[in-house]
């Protein structure tokens, strides 16, 4: 999701300032690591459990969604990549600098619903780009293994859980408070 949300939907250059709403979970870090191929200042928003292992993997900045609305900060970024679409097309808006794009890979359904139809009309009236991006199955996977292979993208791995505690591990990732993604071991012996 990281990869196909960026790549080929906006121009990845040094100097951008990127947010990533809901930067804590699985999708965040990679999409971090791919941004920081380019010198692009990043700035993370989930809760404040996870903001610690977010600034270690380095995100810039970091901010507790508990505790500030990033929207109303009066901040503005030229891309907001999203993984939760909790607010508005119109809060993301004030939040975009002019020519900015809101890119999101999931979230509320009527909130995501609003950003398909909006999309046009937001960028007929402000030039703004407002994409739903929906998962193709394996595509990036051939340009994204070496980057993985040389260590230039590391996975942030909870775990690994064993196989026979697979049910303690769903349990963990329903309660929410797993960092990065749930790896199982699965012996083939
Ligand atoms: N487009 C597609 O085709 C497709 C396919 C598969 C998956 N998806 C979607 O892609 C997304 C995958 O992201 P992921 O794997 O990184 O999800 P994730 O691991 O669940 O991480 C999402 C993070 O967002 C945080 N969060 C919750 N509410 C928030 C808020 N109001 N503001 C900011 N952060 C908030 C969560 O923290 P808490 O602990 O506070 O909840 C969590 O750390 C999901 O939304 C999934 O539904 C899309």
């Amino acid at each position: 999701m990281a990869w196909q949300g960026l790549h080929g939907i906006v121009e990845l250059r040094d100097g951008l300032n990127v947010l990533i709403n809901g930067a804590g979970g699985g999708v965040g870090p990679i999409a971090l690591q791919l941004l920081k191929q380019h010198d692009i200042e990043v700035t993370g928003v989930d809760n404040a459990s996870k903001l610690e292992l977010m600034q270690s993997v380095g995100f810039d900045h970091v901010i507790d969604y508990q505790k500030e609305d990033f929207t109303r900060s009066g901040k503005r970024y030229d891309v907001i990549f999203d993984t939760k679409t909790c607010y508005f097309p119109t809060h993301y808006l004030r939040a975009l600098r002019p020519n900015g794009s809101y890119i999101t890979v999931g979230g509320s359904t009527p909130r995501l619903l609003s950003t398909v139809i909006l999309s046009r009309l937001i960028k007929r009236l402000s030039g703004k780009q407002f994409r739903l991006i929906g998962l193709r199955a394996a595509q990036g996977l051939e340009e994204m293994a070496p980057l993985f292979e040389s260590g230039i993208l590391k996975p942030v791995v909870d775990g690994p859980f064993e196989l026979p505690q697979a049910a303690d591990a769903l349990r963990y990732y329903l309660g929410g408070t797993q960092k990065g993604r749930i790896a199982i071991t699965v012996s083939t012996g």
